[in-house]
Formats: C-alpha cells, sequence, structure tokens
C-alpha cells in the first residue's frame, strides 16, 4: 500500500490552539545555564511573558536577556527584591542552584504564586517538606521539573505496569550514568548544589521507575556513595578537582511499600560502558528499558517484555516511539503543562506530593551512606 493511501488513515497530529486571551506573567529567578531552556520556551508560548528576573551576579540577568532578545523584563538583585516587588505575578521559575531552591520555592508560595520548581526537588527531605506544607498553604501549584515525564517512551512505561501486563512487579534494577561526564560550574560543590550525581540524575532514574509503578511509600534504604573521580585531577580538571564536594557516584538498595525492591545506581563517572538496563520484573512478565541515559527523556534502543506463552519463553519489542528531544520538546511540553493548570486551576503536571518520596529515597541514601548501614525513611507530615 503506497505511504498516500496510508496516510489517510492517520489522524494528523493537531496541537491544542494556545488560548491568548490570558497572559501570563512569568519570572525567572536564576538566569543561568537551565534558564535558557524556559527563555527558549517562552519565547514559543504566545501566552506567556516574561516579566521579571533575578540573579545574585550583578549584570548576569541583563546580559541574560539581551542575549535572548528579551526586552522590558524587570530586574531584581535577589529574588526576594523580585518577590517583594513584583504584583501582578502568576509564576515563578525556580532555576537557581539546588540549595537555594527551598527558600525561592516557599517565599514565592508564601506570596501566593505558583512555582515551576527544578530538579532535584532540594538537598534534604526537610526542605522537601518545608515546600510541601507552603503549598498546601498557599493552595497555589507547584511543578517540579522532571521533564523526561512529557516522553511518550516514560508514558509507555506507566502504560505498561497499568495495563497489568507484568502482573504484580516486586523488583526493579535503575539507574544508570556515565563513563565519563562530570559536569562542572555550580554542580560539583555542597554549598550550591548539595548532592552530586545523586540529585543531577539519580532523581530522574528513581522518576522513570516510581512514576510508572505510582510512587508507593519509601520504607527502608541501605544507601552507599563516593567521590573517585571528581575530586581526582587525573580524571577532572585541576581546578573543578580541587572545588569538588560532592558525590560522582552512588548506589541503593531500596525497600517500597507493597513488597517492592529498587536496586539502583547512578554514576558521572565509572570504569565501567554502564551499570546495565533499567528492568522491571512482575510476576506475569518482565520489561527491560534500555535507559541508561533516562535524564534525557530518551532510550537507546526500544523497551522488550519477557513472558510465558502457552508454556514457551517468548519475549518482543515495543516499538520506541519519537521523542521530541530534551530541552526542545520536551521542556516546552512541561513549561506549556504549568502554564495550562494555571489557567484550568488543574493538578500540577508533576505534583509535589510523589517528588516528595524521590527526595525520601535521595536524602535516605545520604543519611545510609554516612552511617554506614540501613535506616528507615521516616517521611515528614505535610
Ligand atoms: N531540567 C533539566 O533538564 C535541568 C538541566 C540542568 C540543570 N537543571 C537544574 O536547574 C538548576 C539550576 O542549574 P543551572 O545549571 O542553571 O545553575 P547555574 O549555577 O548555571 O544558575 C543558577 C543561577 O541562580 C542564581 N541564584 C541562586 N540563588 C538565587 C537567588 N536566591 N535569587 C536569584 N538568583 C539566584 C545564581 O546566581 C546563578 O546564576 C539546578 O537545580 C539543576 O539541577 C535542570
Amino acid at each position: 500500500m503506497s505511504d498516500d493511501v496510508l496516510s489517510q488513515f492517520t489522524p494528523p497530529v493537531r496541537e491544542k490552539a494556545v488560548d491568548t486571551s490570558r497572559i501570563l506573567n512569568f519570572a525567572v529567578i536564576g538566569t543561568g545555564w537551565i534558564a535558557e531552556s524556559y527563555a527558549e520556551c517562552i519565547k514559543q508560548l504566545p501566552d506567556i511573558r516574561i516579566a521579571a528576573a533575578a540573579d545574585l551576579i550583578p549584570g548576569k540577568a541583563e546580559a541574560f536577556f539581551k542575549r535572548y532578545g528579551i526586552e522590558g523584563v524587570r530586574l531584581y538583585p535577589n529574588h526576594k527584591a523580585l518577590l517583594d516587588a513584583e504584583k501582578d505575578l502568576d509564576a515563578v521559575c525556580v532555576c537557581t542552584y539546588n540549595t537555594q531552591h527551598a527558600v525561592c520555592a516557599i517565599d514565592a508560595l508564601n506570596k501566593g504564586i505558583n512555582v515551576i520548581l527544578e530538579k532535584p526537588m532540594t538537598v534534604t527531605l526537610d526542605e522537601a517538606a518545608d515546600i510541601v506544607r507552603a503549598e498546601k498553604k498557599s493552595g497555589k501549584i507547584l511543578s517540579i521539573g522532571f521533564q523526561p515525564r512529557m516522553d511518550e517512551n516514560m508514558k509507555m512505561i506507566k502504560k505498561i505496569v497499568d495495563s497489568g501486563e507484568l502482573g504484580k512487579v516486586y523488583y526493579i534494577q535503575t539507574g544508570g550514568g556515565r563513563r565519563r561526564g562530570i559536569p562542572n560550574s555550580t554542580f560539583i560543590e555542597k554549598k550550591t548544589a548539595g548532592i552530586g550525581a545523586l540529585g543531577d540524575i539519580g532523581c530522574y532514574s528513581l522518576d522513570l521507575v516510581l512514576n510508572a509503578i505510582g510512587y508507593p511509600k519509601p520504607l527502608t534504604v541501605s544507601g552507599y556513595k563516593s567521590a573517585y573521580f571528581g575530586p581526582n585531577p587525573k580524571y577532572n580538571n585541576p581546578a573543578d578537582a580541587a572545588r569538588f564536594d560532592v558525590d560522582d557516584f552512588a548506589a541503593a538498595f531500596i525497600r517500597l511499600e507493597g513488597g517492592i525492591i529498587v536496586d539502583f545506581r547512578i554514576a558521572w563517572a565509572m570504569n565501567i560502558d554502564t551499570p546495565g538496563d533499567t528492568i522491571i520484573l512482575g510476576t506475569e512478565a518482565g520489561l527491560r528499558i534500555p535507559s541508561t541515559d533516562c535524564w534525557n527523556g530518551s532510550f537507546s534502543g526500544p523497551m522488550k517484555i519477557y513472558r510465558e506463552v502457552a508454556g514457551a519463553q517468548v519475549d518482543f519489542t515495543v516499538p520506541l516511539l519519537p521523542s521530541p528531544g530534551s530541552f526542545g520538546g520536551l521542556f516546552l511540553r512541561k513549561v506549556r503543562s504549568f502554564a495550562d493548570a494555571i489557567k484550568t486551576g488543574g493538578e500540577a503536571p508533576i505534583p509535589s506530593r510523589q517528588i516528595l518520596y524521590n527526595q525520601a529515597i535521595l536524602d535516605g541514601i545520604v543519611k545510609s551512606a554516612e552511617l554506614g548501614r540501613e535506616i528507615e525513611i521516616k517521611l515528614p507530615q505535610v
């Protein structure tokens, strides 16, 4: 059959028309690297305007908006000055390094402003709980920046689990990492990042599987973390090695409610090409996800399902769906879905009640690693 004939049966993909009758006023807090993705996206969204921005580094925000050709943005020396002066904001994008996430998100929510907060939610579980309390008090929308969630293949993992095809899920292996891929800038110091590979890419690996299985409560964790590469001038440039004081590798064995085990590892650098695919084992079938680059919202190949049919061991491939790419398409969907939630009064696309558990695990890994033993995860009242 020719493509012409086939295309008659393929429904055309239509982007929903954007309602421009209400323009949303956004502010950007922190005009560093990730703020660039917000600026790029917002330029493409006709119903959002960047009204204000702040950065601690003098002149940085000004240069940022000049570079993007965005005019008329009111600029402030820090988030507090911005929140005190601005009276008509619909939302803030918290694009600061991790150790400033909590104070910026809480201050914005306390002013009654919706927040899209970059990942990881925070550094510690206590900070995350404080944000959720401020969110609840404010009645505003708080969404956390996990754009890989917007990828159709990622959504397919959840659809497969929800379909019951796997039976009862009991064991998950997740996490990947890079053979060599240590970032620099503010990612590698405790005073700015708080945590290293764990917070940068580990949170994505956890979200990939926890979202699929409905974010069960984490119960206990036995965690490990190390830094054999980042501070070593053999593997990192000497200036960055000298200031590196976070983890570059972490591993954990996590018990979740419902008798589910998560075996997790993440690396910015390691002496192996990959620590393996993500696998989800169920009583009826198993799922293999070649996802060691999950922070990009992409897979290196199609997923595979392994099961038994009429006594025979069979496996089949789940076709890989096209992905629009992380910083273009998926990021745009993340910002669009947040703006839509504001306009419709809908739920946060990536809600804090889920990501609180993600943060509880990261926090548990750090605490357990420092104590050198398994610990119980105590979820705070929020
Ligand atoms: N979603 C993604 O794909 C993705 C990718 C990269 C980074 N991130 C996350 O984005 C966040 C920022 O990363 P980055 O690489 O852009 O960092 P960055 O260091 O390049 O930029 C952060 C900026 O925030 C400013 N800042 C800090 N506290 C402030 C405050 N109170 N008020 C105003 N400005 C303040 C700093 O001066 C700095 O310029 C991190 O949490 C990181 O994990 C997300």
